[in-house]
């Protein structure tokens, strides 16, 4: 089946994005597509962390980037146990901004997602990230319970 040719997981190092892994992985064995997973590094954040604990920019944002690779050399261990090959990449911005201009420029076709994720839901049902990408996106987008 060619359904999909190129899905994109963006991680945040939350359960639900993991779900949203596994079942990526899944959907690509049937598909034959490629996966790859993204993390962005969101810069509010960022300035917001340095202001709170009085760091650099420059130190929050190195730390975030710690983390980043943290968040996607678990998901390539899981990928691995899975017999399935994981791309990764790293980003920087408004997280749903340029994981959306990612999937354009780079021909996805699928976006899996989890529902919610690290913060948990302060709103009703979904997550801020995850409601903005199913407005934007121009591919398909998959949401993971
Ligand atoms: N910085 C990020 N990089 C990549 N993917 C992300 C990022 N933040 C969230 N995601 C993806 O979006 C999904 C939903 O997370 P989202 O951030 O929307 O909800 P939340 O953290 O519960 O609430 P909030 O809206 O307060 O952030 C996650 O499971 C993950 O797949
Ligand atoms: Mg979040």
């Amino acid at each position: 089946m060619n359904l999909f040719h190129h899905i994109l997981v963006p991680l945040d190092g939350s359960p639900h994005a993991t779900k949203a892994l596994k079942v990526a992985l899944d959907l690509a064995r049937l598909t034959n597509a490629r996966v790859e997973a993204i993390h962005v590094i969101d810069m509010a954040q960022v300035r917001q962390i340095a202001h709170l604990l009085n760091k650099s920019v420059e130190q929050v944002r190195g730390e975030l980037k710690n983390k980043a690779l943290s968040i996607l050399c678990d998901a390539d261990c899981l990928a691995r146990q899975a017999g399935m090959e994981l791309a990764t990449h790293v980003a920087e911005g408004i997280p749903y901004e340029v994981i959306v201009d990612y999937a354009d420029k780079q021909g996805v076709d699928l976006i899996v997602i989890g529902r919610i994720g690290t913060r948990g839901p302060r709103r009703i049902l979904i997550g801020s990230v995850t409601e903005r990408i199913l407005e934007a996106a121009r591919c398909d987008v998959l949401v993971v319970r």
